[in-house]
């Protein structure tokens, strides 16, 4: 697949991410048992994953978004973070389960983890279909992973390259030349 000159191999199959997704939300299930977790998902990116995690739960549980940015369209995090849409839920003694596509930098979580601690709730997980291998600048602190990847610009499965490619089954890397 070829996208403004650079060119995309597959890294994980549609395959590979459901079966992955189906033993997350599994554990998933066990550890939240006869609760009611809420899932916020961070937008754009983690709309995909958390649309077939939460399917897979044996769970009852609720949703929210919040979105942030600190990307731009560049493939650089710009390390500044901006809230562009904050939570619904009233956040409060429940339990909640943060979704996202991919940590890199961690800035993003840390960010969160902050923000929502600050509104009491009766707990707080981190969940990512990937983490990039070697890359947090912050300490860490994520309950499930998909899968760690290299160090590499990934797009699919609602990661974006300036907004496009959210809308494929499988996840691409570059090519190397
Ligand atoms: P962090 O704050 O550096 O951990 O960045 C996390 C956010 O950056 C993710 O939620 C993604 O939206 C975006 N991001 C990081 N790496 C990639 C990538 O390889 N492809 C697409 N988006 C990415
Ligand atoms: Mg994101």
């Amino acid at each position: 697949m070829k996208v403004d000159d650079l060119e995309f191999e597959v890294l994980l199959s549609e395959a590979k991410i459901q079966a992955r997704i189906k033993e997350m939300a599994d554990e998933i299930s066990r550890d939240y048992k006869d609760k009611t977790p809420i899932f916020v998902g961070v937008l754009n990116g983690a709309i995909l994953f958390l649309a077939d995690l939460i399917r897979k739960l044996s769970v009852e549980c609720e949703i929210d978004f919040i979105k942030i940015s600190s990307y731009g369209d560049e493939r650089v995090s710009s390390g500044q973070i901006t809230m562009i849409k904050d939570f619904s839920a009233d956040l409060h003694g429940r339990d909640i389960i943060v979704v996202e596509d991919i940590v890199d930098s961690g800035l993003s979580i840390s960010y969160l983890k902050r923000r929502i601690e600050s509104m009491k709730p009766a707990s707080v997980k981190f969940v990512s279909l990937l983490v990039k291998k070697d890359c947090a600048k912050v300490p860490l602190t994520l309950d499930y992973v998909g899968f760690e990847i290299e160090n590499k610009f990934v797009i699919g499965y609602g990661l974006d390259l300036a907004q496009k490619k959210r809308n494929l089954g499988a996840i691409y890397q570059i090519k190397e030349q």
